[in-house]
């Protein structure tokens, strides 16, 4: 259960779309993350952060308690099955350690996957309305916008909107006001960022990283 509830902490929630490719995790790595100093819990399938990584949920679990036990920042990653039930447990796990005292970072990656747009899994619905309070700061992704609730978007405090196809960039429009030919000729690690109402131009460069991204060998496929 979350404790040490504090109401005036405002809402810090970001939001990130982009077709695939686009920058996304890129984006929330290098730029919205903070990379070290801080608690954070990620939810990464594909091991796009750096966090340490857990397939098992009773390994996950522990780490979790003992890194929220210590008092000390950490980044403890899901890397495990990535269906409704897996990421409710995850969501679940993540409301218990959340700490009012402390700001707990929530990284959710590829939300169109988990098949919300018409019934919220309950428990990511408590994470996105309650966690605020107690110093969760949800930073989600998805490449399908029209694939995931509207408010994920509306109720972000922060929205970052990438590279779309055609399709979506009409739907962009439409929700967003930002211009559909615009939205098209964005280039991978562009984005458009919601400032104080305000859409501005902004984005992130490609960083290495210490996964397997680029080590591929090209004969195996
Ligand atoms: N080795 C590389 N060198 C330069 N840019 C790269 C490299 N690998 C990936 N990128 C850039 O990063 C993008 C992928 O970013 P990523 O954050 O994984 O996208 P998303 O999460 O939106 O699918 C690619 O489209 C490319 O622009
Ligand atoms: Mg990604």
């Amino acid at each position: 259960m979350a404790r040490n509830e504090d109401t005036s902490i405002e809402n810090r929630h970001v939001f990130v779309a982009a077709k695939t490719g686009g920058g996304k995790s890129q984006l929330m790595r290098n730029h919205i993350v903070p990379a070290k100093g801080v608690r954070a819990v990620f939810w990464d399938p594909d091991k796009d952060h750096r966090c340490n990584h857990y397939s098992n949920r009773r390994q996950f679990l522990t780490a979790l308690a003992k890194a929220d036990k210590a008092r000390k920042p950490f980044r403890v990653g899901w890397c495990g099955d990535s269906d409704k039930a897996t990421f409710a447990w995850w969501c679940d796990a993540v409301w218990r350690i959340l700490d009012g005292e402390f700001d707990t970072w929530i990284v959710t990656e590829e939300l169109a996957d988990l098949d919300m747009l018409n019934r919220v899994i309950p428990a990511y619905n408590t994470l996105s309305k309650r966690s605020r309070k107690y110093g969760g700061i949800l930073v989600g992704n998805t490449q399908r916008i029209q694939e995931v609730p509207k408010t994920f978007v509306t109720q972000a405090a922060e929205v970052w909107i990438g590279l779309h196809e055609h399709q979506d960039a009409n739907y962009i429009e439409k929700m967003t006001g930002l211009k559909r030919e615009e939205v098209e000729q964005l280039k991978p690690l562009s984005f458009f960022k919601k400032e104080n109402g305000q859409w501005v131009r902004s984005g992130t460069v490609y960083r290495k990283f210490g996964n397997s991204s680029g080590k591929r060998n090209q004969f195996k496929r």
